[in-house]
């Protein structure tokens, strides 16, 4: 999409926050085509009935409602959508959108997303010779990935399945397997735990090792996601702003302090969406961190330059295990609605719009935080909160 095309996109929506939360729907539904049903699963006080409650989690009593909004603007490898946020935190979802209307103003954001494979480890105790039993892995490998791919043969014939088997020496005595699987659109843990205990015997026996854990990882750095944005230095005031907004980024990549609160605000944007299509944001959360910390100390997971022009480049990469089908993606009503709203998305798109808004919080943050401050647009914003908490206390 050309830039123009993409400015001309965010238009559309603009002023998109000045309609009344029906007219708002109304918007969303019949850009997006919504079925009466999912377009009713986006209102309902409990879309969650509590007997599907209780079949998702133990102990079960009832649902926990969050505010469910929308933010506008973003254009995703070309094609303009609309994107779910689950989330109670004030001016989140207006920075996304603002965010998302910068970088259209550049052409909007590009994406690279990596084939969804997760890592499932078996961790292998007493191993005596720790290279010899590297050499074993090597030789076995294929027999060992062909036996496991015949026990998930539909995921096979869907695509995906174990791709390789990777051995890692981790400690005295200790011999890690990596099983790399391809999980198509689910994010995968139960297939890789259950692929994990099917070979860690059988590794086990051929090693004259002792089994120990068998479990994914959510560092799962076979599936990063990048959205890289250019915003032009006249949409952000000059370059002035554009050369304070490369120094804010710059204060996070040095200081592992300002870095933690810089990464909270990039999945401040990626959160709510997962949360909204009923993925594991924990999970996303503990392989961000983990990805930040990969180079020995706690960094920004972005980065921010001028290009030759003056202009600002932005960029965002990390794990990003998501799923479009399995878990609870499908069966929760509203999580179900809300991938309508995206348009049905396979897990690399939804990957690509998820890293995508966090990169548009980012922007958005930066910008306020090297220009006015943070607390004049979210106090403004979150101004409302504090009047409701005085009347309730009074
Ligand atoms: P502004 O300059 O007043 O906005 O910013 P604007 O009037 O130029 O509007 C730009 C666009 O923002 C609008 O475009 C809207 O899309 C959106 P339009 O549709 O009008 O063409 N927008 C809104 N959307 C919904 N409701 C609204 C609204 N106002 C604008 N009321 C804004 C105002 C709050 C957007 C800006 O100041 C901002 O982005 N601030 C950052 C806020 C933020 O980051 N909040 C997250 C919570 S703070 C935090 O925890 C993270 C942090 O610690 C991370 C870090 O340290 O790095 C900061």
């Amino acid at each position: 999409m050309r830039r123009d095309e993409s400015v001309s996109v965010a238009d559309a929506w603009s002023g998109f926050h000045r309609l009344t939360p029906e007219q708002r729907l109304a918007r969303v539904a019949e850009h997006t085509k919504l079925s009466a049903g999912d377009r009713a699963s986006l209102t309902a006080a409990s879309a969650l009935p509590r007997e599907l409650a209780a079949q998702f989690v133990e102990n079960a009593v009832g649902s926990f409602p969050l505010p469910l909004a929308f933010a506008v603007h973003a254009v995703v490898d070309g094609t303009p959508v609309v994107v779910p946020m689950a989330v109670e935190e004030s001016s989140v979802v207006a920075a996304a959108s603002h965010g998302a209307k910068l970088a259209a103003a550049g052409g909007g954001f590009r994406t690279k997303v990596d084939d969804p494979v997760t890592i499932g480890q078996v961790e292998l105790r007493s191993v005596r010779d720790v290279a010899a039993a590297k050499r074993t892995v090597g030789r076995q490998r294929k027999a060992w990935v062909a036996d496991l791919n015949k026990s998930i043969a539909s995921m096979v014939a869907r695509g995906g399945g174990v791709r390789s088997i990777e051995a890692r020496a981790v400690g005295k005595g200790r011999l890690v397997l990596h099983l790399l699987v391809d999980t198509r659109d689910a994010m995968g843990a139960n297939v890789v735990n259950t692929l994990c205990e099917r070979l860690a015997p059988v590794a086990a026996e051929a090693l004259g090792a002792k089994v120990g854990l068998r479990i994914l990882s959510n560092l799962a750095d076979h599936r990063l996601a990048t959205a890289t944005c250019r915003v032009p230095a006249k949409a952000l005031g000059g370059r002035e702003a554009v050369r304070a907004i490369v120094a804010a980024n710059r204060f996070a990549l040095d200081d592992p302090y300002r870095a933690a609160t810089h990464n909270k605000g990039i999945l401040n944007g990626i959160d709510p969406v997962l949360v909204a299509t009923g993925n594991d944001w924990r999970a996303v959360e503990a392989g961000a961190h983990a990805y930040a910390a990969r180079a020995g100390q706690y960094r920004a997971l972005t980065t921010y330059k001028a290009d030759a022009k003056g202009d600002l480049v932005a960029s965002l990469t990390l794990p990003m295990a998501v799923g479009t089908v399995g878990g609870v993606t499908r069966l929760h009503p509203t999580a179900k609605a809300c991938l309508a709203v995206l348009g049905n998305p396979d897990a690399k798109r939804l990957a690509a719009i998820a890293v995508s808004i966090g990169l548009a919080q980012n922007l958005a943050a930066l910008k306020a935080l090297s220009g006015e401050g943070i607390q004049k647009g979210h106090m403004a914003l979150h101004a409302t909160n504090l009047a409701l908490a005085k009347r309730k206390t009074a």
